[in-house]
């Protein structure tokens, strides 16, 4: 066992995908490693503890931490996942009446009432596309919630190029430049709207999150650029977006284990939270979190010099068979004896979402996927011959075929 490993760097993150990083560190000792990525020194970890350490401020920072590619499709340059310090605190401080129960509560409800909507259109349609069906009403959903103006069947390209943006964020093929070109024709059409907003030409209701997003000020006290409020406008739509992974990630596990079915037609809420924490943790949607030391790092005998990468094994972790008992098995029922614990369930990040990165929607997901889970397990539907495999090599994954079901009338 080497304690310094030399990868071939990218190239085995694009081959492997969400296998690479956890593999790497089963050949270690699970907790630490050492590794080159891009050229660059780094260090690996995972665990409750290296995740109290990597959210440290005085360990790790973010600022250059992203690659540019990311930063061009998912989430948007001078984003406040780039940010550090104060300006981070006041950045954040736009998102996090997103962790309260009433925006928790009025989000969801928007959601089921346009999943309610759509649902007697899918009954006309030979055949539903449920990754792509539930793009678009989510999409209607936030939209009304977060008090952006659509008009009708506007949500579709809406939804296409939010949905763009996530898939196409950890690739370099046509994939990528796709999500671009989303990036790009969103971030202007949501900045124009923030103009029009500022100028009196829109309305936005008076403590909605576009009218928040407008009105936000940066810690030297200026109004965000139209830009950058587009940015992070697009912060809140595109990730709740993105919740359809998981619907069809649901969707999978309902087919693979339909004995969960009748508990969560009975509407039993605690077994469907349970359910949506075992969809997110055995299901691979972020592989792992990067930042850059701050100064020499060492962590458990493993060391990385100051500007070193720094990395965090999400996928690792929530597989972790210390945290998790016979992490490959899908068992909702784990949650129920006991909730998952802040630091050891990261899907979305870890340690407290008020102070550091930690994702500020994830209230809101457990919200709206308890809501959708629940309708999704009541609709009578169908599920033809089609391939449900969900290749780990690729990031972000998803069953191959989108999951097509027949709902029945
Ligand atoms: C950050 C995952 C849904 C808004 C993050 C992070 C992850 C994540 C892994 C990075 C944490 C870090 O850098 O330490 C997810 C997943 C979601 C989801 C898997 C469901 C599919 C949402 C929703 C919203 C949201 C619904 C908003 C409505 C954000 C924002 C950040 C973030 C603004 C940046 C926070 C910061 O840098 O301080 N999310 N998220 N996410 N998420 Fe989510």
């Amino acid at each position: 066992m080497s304690a310094h490993r030399l990868v071939p760097e990218s190239l085995a993150l694009l081959t492997e995908g969400y296998a690479w990083l956890p593999d790497l560190m089963r050949a270690e000792d699970d907790t630490a490693l050492t590794l080159r990525v891009l050229g660059k020194p780094a260090l690996a970890m995972r665990g409750p503890d290296a995740v109290r350490y990597f959210y440290d401020e005085e360990h790790v920072r973010r600022h250059g931490a992203l690659p540019g590619p990311v930063l061009s499709t998912l989430f948007g340059h001078g984003a406040v996942h780039t940010l550090d310090g104060d300006a981070h605190r006041q950045r954040k401080s736009f998102f996090l009446p997103l962790l309260e129960t009433d925006a928790v509560t009025s989000s969801a409800g928007h959601i089921a009432d346009a999943w309610d909507e759509a649902v007697p259109r899918w009954r006309e349609q030979p055949e539903v596309a449920l990754f792509d069906a539930v793009g678009a009403v989510i999409t209607r959903g936030v939209c009304r919630w977060a008090g952006v103006p659509l008009a009708e069947g506007e949500e579709v390209p809406l939804a296409r190029d939010l949905l763009a943006m996530v898939d196409g964020f950890a690739t370099a093929g046509p994939r990528h430049w796709r999500a671009r070109r989303a990036r790009t024709r969103q971030e202007r059409q949501f900045a124009d709207l923030v103009t029009r907003v500022r100028s009196g030409a829109v309305d936005a209701p008076t403590g909605s999150v576009l009218d928040r997003v407008q009105g936000h000020r940066d810690a030297s006290g200026a109004e965000l650029s139209p830009r950058i409020a587009a940015v992070e406008l697009l912060n809140v739509i595109r990730p709740a977006t993105a919740l359809s992974w998981f619907v069809a990630f649901a969707a999978h596990a309902l087919h693979s284990w339909p004995e969960h079915l009748e508990r969560l037609r009975s509407g039993d809420a605690e077994f469907t939270t349970a359910f949506v924490h075992e969809v997110r943790r055995f299901y691979p949607f972020a592989p792992f979190l990067g930042g850059q030391a701050v100064t020499e790092l060492t962590w458990h005998g493993r060391r990385v010099p100051a500007g070193g990468l720094v990395l965090l094994d999400v996928y690792g972790q929530n597989h972790d068979e210390g945290l998790f008992k016979d992490p490959y098995a899908f068992r909702p029922e784990r949650f129920l004896a006991r909730p998952p614990g802040r630091d050891d369930l990261i899907p979305q990040g870890g340690a407290d979402p008020r102070t550091g990165h930690r994702c500020p929607g994830e209230a809101m997901t457990v919200g709206v996927l308890d809501t959708l889970v629940q309708r999704l397990a009541r609709l009578r539907y169908e599920v033809p011959p089609q391939n449900l495999t969900i290749p780990l090599s690729r990031i972000p994954t998803r069953p191959r075929s989108g999951v097509i079901i027949k709902v029945r009338a």
